[in-house]
């Protein structure tokens, strides 16, 4: 990539001056479950403030959560609007922004088509997150091909709306370098600008580990307290956090490096002095798991509350998650549309 991706103090600043400096953003979520801590601290928080200062587009990704899930589609179908309810839950506004429904704009597919002629196999097998996806969903030999190629309809995704910036986690910037390939090869056909790089928001806050100090957050390990947990819910995943293992009694020294309480604390706690005398003190020995357990869950069962209430009440009116949706799609169906038309004008083909 050409320009260095830039982090939020960086759109802090952007997004201070004046309004020429405004940007297209699109960004996107895979339909696949409820949205979890992980995702608000990584993007959500971030895009609330966006939508201030940019003109933002938010993807729901249901054609992408098929490409794994084809023989399991209701585990895409049956989160589209809990997505949605979790948006707006956080604050993200459709008067701001647009949310929209990736299967309701046919011009993403129909350029995932033009650009998968842009693309070798050989490169999408070489995508790093592809790759490591590919292993820990153990697809071996049996790949679908929707799912190799999703990173050219992620393509589809960014170029469909000219966006210039894509806030998103640091595993995404292999998609976000093949999109740019994609348009040089594109612009480099045409022989002149038809299409825009795009260049990566990456998020100040570092990723959240799963509440077992182990994997990646993940749905299915039960690892991740999404954002309509309900209290018990909470209470539950944060006793069971892991801690420091060496840390047996309450008067032992105990290690912060690793311990998914303290880790926590540093990303939700609003005192951030007061946590650096927590570890200080469970450095020094003194203090106990329970104790700093209790203060997480106190802090995440405030924070989660309000979020909590207000996604219960949108997804209580189902209607209007989906005219908030359809109407976002139909703004965004005509600007893909028009991508399309360009796109196409490369090939010759619009000739009736
Ligand atoms: N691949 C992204 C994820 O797994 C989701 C996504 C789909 C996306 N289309 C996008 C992200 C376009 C940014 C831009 O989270």
């Amino acid at each position: 990539m050409n320009d260095q991706p830039f982090t939020n103090q960086a759109t802090n600043q952007a997004t201070k001056q004046s309004t020429k400096t405004a940007e297209i953003i699109l960004t996107g979520d895979r339909a696949t479950g409820p949205l979890h801590l992980g995702h608000y601290v990584g993007s959500l928080k971030q895009r609330v403030d966006l939508q201030n200062h940019h003109q933002q587009t938010i993807l729901v990704a249901d054609m992408q959560g098929l490409t794994d899930n084809a023989h399991n589609p209701t585990k895409v179908s049956s989160n589209i609007l809990n997505v949605v309810a979790d948006y707006l839950a956080v604050g993200i506004n459709p008067a701001k922004t647009t949310i929209c429904l990736q299967s309701q704009l046919p011009a993403l597919a129909e350029l995932t088509m033009y650009y998968s002629n842009l693309v070798t196999i050989a490169r999408l097998e070489r995508n790093p997150t592809v790759k490591s996806e590919i292993q820990s969903k153990g697809f071996e030999r049996s790949i679908p091909a929707g799912f190799l190629t999703y990173p050219i309809s992620q393509a589809a995704d960014i170029t469909g709306f000219h966006a210039t910036l894509v806030p998103v986690g640091d595993d995404q910037l292999p998609m976000l370098e093949q999109t740019n390939e994609i348009v040089r090869k594109l612009n480099s056909l045409a022989g002149k600008k038809i299409l825009k790089e795009c260049r990566p928001l990456l998020s100040n806050a570092s990723r959240l580990p799963s509440t077992d100090g182990k994997n990646k957050m993940s749905k299915t390990m039960g690892n991740t307290i999404n954002l309509g947990a309900s209290e018990k819910e909470i209470r539950e995943a944060v006793k069971s956090m892991y801690t420091d293992p060496n840390h047996l009694r309450i008067e032992d020294p105990g290690s912060v490096d690793g311990n998914v309480v303290f880790t926590y604390l540093d990303a939700f706690h609003p005192e951030a002095a007061y946590v650096e005398e927590l570890k200080a003190h469970y450095q020094r020995g003194g203090l106990g798991d329970g104790t700093t357990k209790k203060i997480l869950e106190e802090c995440l069962q405030e924070m989660l509350r309000p979020i909590r209430q207000k996604r219960t009440e949108f997804l209580s009116d189902k209607a209007q998650l989906i005219e908030i949706l359809s109407k976002g799609s139909e703004i965004s169906r005509e600007k893909t549309q028009q991508v399309l038309v360009d796109v196409k004008e490369v090939f010759g083909l619009n000739i009736l």
